[in-house]
């Protein structure tokens, strides 16, 4: 154990990532040697995903490289030839448990010293993570990170025929792969990512260093996979980044952004369009003019606000004012009647004062959201905001949490309540999880509704009349 060459891996630096350069982002191809395509054969694999729709996506990717390499999908992890965790790094607690699974994971390793162990993700970023893992968890034979999931091959055949370690974490700013192989998770539901990384810093927030460089894709390459899905029958596409507002703004010369893009999806014969996640100081009024124009774009947003407070936001580097945040909604729900707004909000950011709690509580009431991720400061290593003085006893910040999310759930039932005797357009995930005899689905406006009806209606879009409001959900009968 004392004889580890820690220098012969490539570890994760968060200087390096912090950096960003007005470099042109380059286009790279994935391509699979005919050699990495054999040696999955009668080999089976499990993926462990943690985290955001990012993570949910690259994970699809990791199964496509997989899959091309002939291994199979196991949902056994003690009989799996290659398991890997896909990890998250946005809050402690996320850590926390992955740290656990690690651990666990080692009895399977005992069983079967020839499985491969990997962790892959956000996570494998940090470089106090990558030496802990170096120290003392030696059963991980894998350790990559985001910016080059597309050479999973290559560490699976390293790991396996040469028996090695394999540690490789860039932390540049990232380029874009295409041609990446997916195996998707939803016959009818897809994510597409249209751009990468994140370049806002917001003082609390690891993402920036453990995703790198914002940069978006090509229109052609987003147009060519939503059209491919629709070719294929899916219903809805969620298009994914960081800050899908700065869409094409990373682009030197292009004035194509993110509201052209949406008008060109409407036009690929996707019936329902989303998006995740927003920054207000991008939301422009060529977006929300899409939002009303384009039938397929769906009438919801998740406009993250974190903080009421224009103390805290300016500590957190956010960019707008309690009073700008409000005039940016108020113009969203002016152009698109009706829309669905929900945000993310952090209680107990460094120096918040009871007098910040209140003017976010105030923001809450104005905002009228109809939903909310709510958290509390959780101090990431690396990032400007773990530096701050911090006096704010945890006890207190629960309490906020506690009084937030009661505040929250006032908005979630009025929000359910609008729809009552309307009839709305589900598009039917499955069963209940509650009941089998019972369908449940999204609405448009990003409502959970439950009705009877019969399993051959899964994947289809279906009217439903509500009957019955409650917080977390709607009732109602198909029409
Ligand atoms: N502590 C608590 N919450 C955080 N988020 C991001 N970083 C942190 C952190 N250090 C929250 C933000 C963001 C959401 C994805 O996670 O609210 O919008
Ligand atoms: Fe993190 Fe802020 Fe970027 Fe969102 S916009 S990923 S909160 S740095």
């Amino acid at each position: 154990m004392n004889n580890i060459d820690f220098d012969k891996y490539f570890k994760p630096d968060l200087t390096q990532a912090r950096k960003r350069s007005k470099k042109q982002v380059e286009e790279v191809q994935f391509h699979m040697s005919e050699q990495a395509a054999q040696i999955g054969h009668g080999k089976t694999y499990k993926i462990d995903t943690y985290g955001c729709q990012g993570n949910e996506a690259d994970s699809e990717t990791m199964a496509g490289i997989l899959e091309l390499m002939g291994f199979t999908k196991t949902e056994h992890e003690e009989n799996a030839d290659v398991i890997i965790i896909n990890t998250c790094a946005i809050r402690e607690n996320a850590e926390n448990r992955i740290w656990g699974e690690l651990g666990r994971m080692k009895n399977y390793k005992r069983q079967n010293p020839n499985l491969i162990l990997g962790l892959a993700g956000c996570m494998a970023q940090e470089e106090n993570v990558v030496e802990r893992v170096l120290k003392k968890y030696q059963h991980v034979d894998i350790v990559f990170g985001t910016h080059n999931i597309h050479k999973l091959q290559d560490y699976i055949q390293t790991a396996m025929f040469s028996k090695e370690r394999v540690i490789e974490v860039f932390s540049r700013e990232g380029e874009i792969v295409e041609n990446l192989p997916k195996v998707r998770q939803h016959r009818f539901k897809a994510w597409v990512n249209i751009m990468f990384g994140c370049d806002e810093f917001c003082t609390y927030c690891i993402v920036p260093y453990t995703r790198g460089k914002e940069r978006s894709r090509s229109k052609q390459e987003i147009l060519d996979e939503v059209k491919q899905l629709v070719d294929e029958g899916y219903q809805e596409v969620t298009l994914l980044g960081q800050n899908v507002n700065a869409y094409g703004k990373d682009v030197v010369g292009n004035d194509y952004t993110f509201g052209d893009l949406l008008r060109d999806l409407d036009q690929t014969g996707i019936n329902r369009i989303r998006f995740t996640t927003s920054h207000p100081h991008d939301l422009d009024q060529k977006t929300m003019e899409a939002m009303r124009d384009c039938k397929h774009v769906m009438p919801f947003f998740h406009l993250p606000v974190q903080s009421g407070s224009n103390q805290v936001l300016k500590k957190m580097n956010r960019h707008y004012t309690k009073d700008s945040y409000l005039k940016t909604l108020n113009e969203l729900k002016e152009t698109v009647p009706g829309i669905s707004v929900t945000t993310d909000i952090i209680v107990g950011f460094p120096g918040e004062t009871e007098e910040d709690f209140l003017e976010t509580m105030d923001l809450v009431d104005q905002a009228n959201f109809e939903g909310a991720f709510t958290f509390v400061f959780s101090k990431r290593e690396g990032t400007p905001a773990a530096k701050f003085e911090d006096n704010t006893p945890e006890e207190i910040k629960k309490q906020r949490l506690y009084l937030l999310n009661e505040k929250i759930n006032e908005g979630y039932l009025r929000g359910n309540q609008r729809f009552l005797g309307q009839t709305v357009k589900v598009l039917v995930d499955g069963v209940s999880k509650y009941d089998d005899t019972i369908l449940a689905g999204y609405s448009e406006h990003n409502k959970l509704v439950n009705f009877k009806g019969d399993m051959s209606l899964i994947g289809h879009i279906v009217d439903v009349k509500i009957t019955v409001a409650k917080t977390w959900f709607l009732l109602g009968e198909a029409v």
